[in-house]
């Protein structure tokens, strides 16, 4: 039984006690949330790890990205290593603004999860085709190359640490949610791949949708077959808003 999961995005929001405050508010989500068996958890930015992790140490708190090499001539960048200092032992990798503005491949993406794993630590890895791939009907065929190259050197024994976060580029940040039935299609394609790939160990792993999801229609997601949570941008970064969320999936 995989348990459902709403995870907050922060992107580049929030200074570090815009975040304390956050993280002091989310003892009473994670408690609310716990109860009807929901995780909960929140990607900060680097400058406030520290302080979530310190206030809620409870809450599930990823990194937004890392570096595949554990030291090194990397001006800009963290490393594994540096974040598990912090306690920190999950990193959303391949997320479709550092696709686009960072220049983030599938292969970059494989070397991270490769080095989180033999970290034991947790890969949230983003998949999801643009408005382009998305018209032209190839939605499939974006989402194959990047679980087969993103997760090509997981081991079988590795894989159920995996959580996949399925977000259509068009529907980020746009207000133009996915269908819940695009969602569960493809969420249910990306477990048949994994499926491939890992064999029954593909039941276990968490494919979250992801891309203008808010507490109106947080549920409908949920309630899909294939969909088991929620990657959150937005209406994460409210107290009052993802509260809703979670009101809204348990009612
Ligand atoms: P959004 O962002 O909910 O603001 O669309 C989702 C994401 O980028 O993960």
């Amino acid at each position: 039984m995989r348990r459902k999961l709403l995870f907050g995005n922060w992107k580049m929001n929030k200074t570090r006690s815009e975040a304390e405050e956050f993280a002091l508010a989310s003892k009473e989500l994670l408690e609310l949330a716990s109860k009807h068996n929901i995780d909960i958890g929140v990607a900060p930015t680097f400058l406030s790890l520290c302080k979530v992790k310190k206030t809620n140490p409870d809450l599930l708190v990823a990194a937004q990205n890392c570096h595949y090499a554990p030291s090194g001539a990397f001006t800009g960048e963290i490393s594994i290593p540096m974040l598990l200092d912090y306690g920190i032992k999950m990193v959303i990798i391949g997320h479709s603004e550092r696709r686009t503005y960072f220049n983030e491949t599938n292969k970059t993406c494989s070397m991270k999860i490769d080095a989180l794993l033999a970290n034991d630590m947790i890969p949230l890895y983003c998949v999801g085709e643009t408005l382009e791939e998305f018209e032209k009907g190839i939605t499939k065929d974006v989402i194959y190359d990047q679980i087969k190259v993103g997760l090509a050197n997981v081991k079988k024994e590795d894989a159920s640490k995996l959580i996949i976060a399925y977000e259509p580029v068009w529907s980020i940040g746009t207000g133009k949610n996915a269908s819940k039935e695009i969602a569960e299609d493809i969420c249910r394609y990306i477990r048949e791949l994994l499926r491939e790939m890992f064999g029954d160990v593909s039941d276990d792993i968490r494919i979250l949708y992801g891309g203008s999801v808010k507490p109106e229609n947080v549920k409908d997601y949920l309630l899909q077959e294939d969909v088991d949570g929620a990657l959150i941008g937005g209406a994460s970064l409210k107290v009052d808003s993802f509260r809703q969320l979670i009101n809204n999936v348990i009612e």
